[in-house]
């Protein structure tokens, strides 16, 4: 399923009175869904303490519920405000492990207009999974639930950029 139709069909979900949480957890499904590489997808929410939760996700549970800032690959991304996508967890310096399967990880922001409320984590059992194309889909994902936090739930703030 290409980004655009999950982001169209979460909007037809919006429309019909669904919350920010139900919205997140069908990303989550649908997202996963989507590519057969995805092996374990979540959204970790950041909290203005520095913190991220664990929120939605598919896949193995995983013992990094909490997540601080700096911390892991996920940690990481919110600390210099960037996307990543590590194609070797092995050489990732600071990767936590989440399953001994796992190869390869791409963490999303959900950011708008200066803050950061989330993030989008996708692993996989293969080797550099996450190609241009399939970083642009998710990307587009993370763009539709970041208009869609500010829009249904602008008390939970994440942190500013700044
Ligand atoms: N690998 C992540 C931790 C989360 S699990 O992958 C679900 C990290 O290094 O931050």
């Amino acid at each position: 399923m290409k980004a655009e139709l999950i982001c169209r069909a979460l909007e037809r979900e919006k429309q019909s009175g669904a919350t920010l949480d139900e919205l997140l957890a069908s990303a989550v499904e649908k997202l996963h869904g989507s590519n057969t590489r995805f092996h374990w997808t979540g959204i970790y929410e950041l909290f203005p303490d520095g913190m991220l939760r664990l929120g939605p996700f598919i896949g193995a549970p995983t013992d990094h519920v909490f997540i601080a800032v700096g911390q892991g690959v996920c940690g990481t991304a919110v600390a210099e405000r960037r996307n990543i996508n590590v194609p070797d967890v092995r050489l990732a310096p600071n990767y936590l492990a989440c399953s001994a399967a796992t190869r390869s990880e791409l963490v999303v922001l959900i950011r708008h207009e200066g803050r950061i409320y989330a993030q989008i984590d996708i692993d996989s059992h293969d080797h550099d999974a996450f190609d241009s194309q399939t970083v642009r889909q998710v990307e587009q994902v993370a763009a539709w639930l970041a208009t869609a936090w500010a829009a249904l739930a602008p008390e939970r703030v994440g942190a500013e950029e700044g």
